[in-house]
């Protein structure tokens, strides 16, 4: 597929198989993920696989759709506002590629943004200035939803002077 298409046939999964998704696979989408942008190449990312304990106690309100894998995504403090605005921007980044990267091999992800609710942060043990990105689970798509037509980019694009 051309990248392109990947990028825009890939969708949000909520559903999942019980399927598993190989380690080795997972470790390759998230290698592939850390060649994001990221300013002085601070790699500013930490990731936290969840375990059954924890995911159990995040409560999630389906589950992550039964995703075999659940993976907090923290975002590392900046020394100054600006610079954690970045950080949370290259995590960002950080999370299309990995998105893309499991899409490229049949699998789904859902981005939940519960682990940023304080006692979430807790239960996930993210240290004190440190941003949560996101919950994500990963699996193979139980069922892929129909896109959600976009806003044409036109209306979204001005020529400055
Ligand atoms: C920062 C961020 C947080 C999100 N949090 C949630 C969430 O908490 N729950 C949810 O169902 N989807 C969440 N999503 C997924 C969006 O709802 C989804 O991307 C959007 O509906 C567009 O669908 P698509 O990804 O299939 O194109 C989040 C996406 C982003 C980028």
């Amino acid at each position: 597929m051309s990248v392109h298409d990947l990028i825009k046939s890939r969708r949000t999964a909520k559903m999942f198989t019980s399927a598993p998704i190989a380690e080795g696979d997972l470790l390759a989408w998230l290698e592939a993920a850390s060649y994001a942008p990221n300013h002085r190449m601070n790699e500013p990312w930490e990731l936290r696989v969840v375990g059954p304990e924890t995911r159990a106690r995040l409560r999630h309100k389906s589950d992550f759709g039964g995703a075999p894998v659940v993976l907090a995504v923290f975002s590392k403090p900046g020394a100054t506002p600006f610079e954690r605005d970045e950080n949370v921007m290259a995590v960002s980044c950080f999370v299309q590629n990995l998105l893309l990267a499991a899409h490229d091999a049949g699998a789904g992800v859902y981005w939940s943004s519960l682990g940023a609710q304080p006692h979430n942060r807790e239960i996930l043990g993210a240290p004190q200035d440190y941003d949560v990105i996101g919950v994500l689970g990963i699996g193979y798509p139980a069922e892929v939803p129909v896109a959600r037509p976009r806003t044409p980019i036109a209306d979204k694009l001005a020529y400055l002077k």
